[in-house]
């Protein structure tokens, strides 16, 4: 459930109207929800209650400042993957004890920067990792919290470009070896082994994978114990699957994965984190575009608006769906078209649905793409020299800018021509 319903044929964003925010701040732009983003936090939150848990959200889904001050005043820990998204939440005031800090290429200057800073664990990816981490924390006199990520070989059935729990993907240590992982982990002098990570993958929409490898985990926790190793913390990733469309069966709820959590693991006593990124921000948040032209190819239409792959490049880099609606309800009864929805950009791949069936629509009309609140404007570039587009926060009849549009020169003044030009 979110936030952008229609009122009087109108689409708002909570208690604020669409169109309102665009006369604002002109478009195309993204609009986030607070009651979603809090809505959606709490399921997490609430799906794990009974367990001592921390529900650490994926920043990467979307760091904006705002975005991670308002859930980390409501609770929630931060999954960072580099020192920016570390520095971001520090600024958004999230204590260091709140952060974990995943990713397979940490370098010694992140390393440093979130041990100076604070931190609740790294999660470990490989073996020079893991000695780099030992020594950086040796050399600043401290010992380093840590979970192994293990990677259980598991088919998390979604996209191939963001599944991450095969043996032929980059993530983790292979599950078999973990044992002498931990070993060698042990030994180190700068490392404070707390647990074991695992992460399978995003988007699933199917609970099975979660359910075998947060099995081998619990398992692999036994044997670890066996050995002599104080696992008390479980880290279980991120993942759980959005209806991108609204016409498709929902995916399980966040209460069907803490209740498949509590089963698979719940006896073992550890303490539990998750990383959800998109199931917070992925519904909260809308980008609303303008059509720039209709234009009448050969054999189809083209709706040519003003945002492109640069502002939302999910489309064109997974194939994704992406609801397309109307910000002003059609009229009952009115004319549908097969359109070609694109952006500006100089490539075909600038393509955002084809053969998309909707009201017929004209130039200046504006529309909403759903479902942009998660791996939208922080996947965003400045290609073809578009500014980066605004970002909106929305709480009940209020709206704010988080991040404002760049003029060009802004944009452009980042470049410097050398002396010798
Ligand atoms: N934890 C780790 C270690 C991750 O790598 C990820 C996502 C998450 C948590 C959060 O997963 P989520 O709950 O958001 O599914 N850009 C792609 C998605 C990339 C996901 C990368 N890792 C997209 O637009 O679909």
């Amino acid at each position: 459930m979110d936030h952008f319903l229609y009122r009087d044929g109108e689409l708002f964003a909570e208690d604020v109207a669409v169109s309102e925010i665009a006369a604002a701040v002109g478009t195309p732009f993204y609009a986030y929800s607070t009651a979603t983003l809090t809505r959606h936090f709490r399921l997490f939150d609430e799906a794990l209650e009974g367990m001592d848990h921390l529900v650490c959200y994926a920043m990467k889904a979307n760091s904006n400042l705002a975005v991670v001050k308002l859930l980390g005043d409501l609770g929630a820990g931060m999954d960072v993957v580099s020192g920016g998204e570390y520095r971001r939440a520090q600024l958004a005031g999230i204590p260091g004890e709140r952060i974990v800090f995943s990713g397979v290429g940490k370098t010694r200057e992140e390393m440093e920067m979130a041990l100076a800073g604070g931190i609740r664990q790294f999660n470990i990816e490989s073996e020079p990792e893991m000695m780099m981490l030992d020594q950086v924390a040796r050399s600043m006199g401290v010992c380093a919290p840590v979970t192994i990520r293990v990677n259980p070989d598991v088919d998390a059935k979604t996209h191939e470009k963001i599944a991450t729990g095969k043996k032929e993907n980059k993530f983790g240590i292979p599950i078999s070896r973990a044992r002498e992982v931990y070993a060698q982990a042990a030994a180190c002098k700068g490392l404070d082994v707390v647990g074991i990570d695992v992460h399978i993958g995003s988007q699933l929409t199917d609970l099975a994978p979660f359910e075998t490898a947060y099995g081998l985990v619990a398992d692999l926790t036994e044997t670890l114990r066996a050995d002599g190793h104080d696992i008390r913390r479980l880290d279980l990733g991120g993942g759980l699957g959005i209806p991108y469309e609204q016409s498709n069966t929902p995916p399980p709820l966040p209460s069907d994965f803490g209740a498949l959590i509590k089963r698979t693991v719940g006896h073992l006593g550890c303490e539990i984190e998750i990383e959800p990124g998109r199931l917070i921000a992925g519904n909260a948040g809308i980008m609303v575009s303008r059509v720039i032209y209709v234009k009448s190819g050969e054999d189809r239409e083209f709706l040519i608006l003003d945002s492109a792959m640069n502002d939302l490049v999910r489309p064109t880099m997974y194939q994704a769906h992406h609801d397309i609606v109307p910000v002003r309800a059609p009229e009952p009864g009115a004319a549908r078209s097969a359109y070609d929805i694109v952006g500006p950009v100089c490539e075909s791949g600038d393509t955002f649905a084809r053969e998309r069936q909707m009201h017929r629509l004209n130039a200046g009309d504006l529309v909403a793409f759903r479902s942009a609140g998660a791996y939208g404007a922080v996947m965003a570039s400045e290609y073809n020299s578009r500014p980066l587009i605004p970002e909106i926060l929305v709480q009940d009849d209020q709206f704010a800018v988080i991040r404002a549009r760049p003029t060009f020169d802004e944009m452009i003044n980042r470049d410097t021509i050398p002396v010798w030009l």
